[in-house]
């Protein structure tokens, strides 16, 4: 079929199939793992160059940070203890920003669509952190952590497909949006700068893990519609991290 302009702009309803259409669930895991192919690094096609090379200065804790920040693939190795200020000053470098209007990342028109959820695991955080609930919501806007509710880290654990790394994380931060209302500013490419501002999110995650020294793992291996039910709200999944 050849593809159109649809000038009709009802965006909303392509996204959402296409949203839908790429999630993981249980039932298609194994259709869904595809093979691990080595990358072939780029060559310079021939072109003239200007060589980069730089060594970085690693008694400089920003250019430390960039130079150790790495996937963890093994098990989480839980280096720190969580407590409510690991997760305040977690939380004001990589997501509030501190005392000024300006939050840690950009947004597409400053309008903050992406919500940040952090579920705890209760065997492996201080319980200051998780005695009212585990299931909880960033307010960046007011500097609170709201506590939606207590689902089991057992429970949680399985809506992960490496379920063995989420048993050995001391935390999850989940990035999702409510999919009903995004659509309203910037109707067609809202799906688009939603997913931009997960990944600027997603990159101070692992930058701010670093510094901290936890580790962290980005996934895309989650089962969408388990994780959507965990976080509540009608709210659709974009990107999880594990931590710890
Ligand atoms: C969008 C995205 C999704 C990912 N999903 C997974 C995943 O489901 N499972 C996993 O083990 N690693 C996942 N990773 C981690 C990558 O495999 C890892 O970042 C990559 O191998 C590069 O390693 P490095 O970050 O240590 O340089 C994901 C990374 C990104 C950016």
């Amino acid at each position: 079929m050849t593809w159109t302009w649809d000038y009709s702009l009802k965006a909303d309803n392509k996204m959402k199939d296409y949203h839908y259409f790429s999630i993981n669930d249980k039932k298609f895991t194994s259709t869904q793992l595809y093979r691990h192919y080595e990358r072939q690094k780029k060559s310079n096609k021939g072109y003239i160059t200007k060589d980069l090379s730089y060594t970085f200065n690693t008694s400089n804790s920003f250019e430390n940070t960039i130079f150790q920040r790495k996937t963890w693939v093994n098990e989480l190795p839980n280096k720190q203890s969580i407590t409510k200020d690991f997760i305040s000053q977690f939380s004001q470098l990589a997501f509030i920003g501190g005392d000024r209007p300006h939050r840690s990342y950009p947004s597409g028109g400053a309008q903050y669509y992406v919500n940040i959820h952090l579920l705890f695991n209760e065997n492996r955080v201080e319980k200051e952190i998780w005695n009212q609930g585990n299931v909880t919501e960033l307010n960046a806007d007011t500097n609170q952590l709201l506590i939606k509710r207590h689902v089991p880290w057992s429970q949680i654990q399985t809506t992960f497909i490496q379920d063995h790394l989420a048993y050995t994380s001391q935390f999850a931060i989940v990035l999702s949006v409510d999919f009903q209302s995004i659509f309203e500013k910037y109707n067609d490419i809202s799906y688009k700068l939603v997913q931009q501002e997960a990944g600027h999110i997603g990159q101070n995650i692992q930058l701010v893990a670093t510094y901290l020294g936890i580790e962290a793992i980005p996934l895309g291996g989650f089962y969408d519609l388990e994780l959507n039910k965990v976080i509540g709200d009608r709210e659709i999944t974009l990107y999880a991290l594990l931590l710890g």
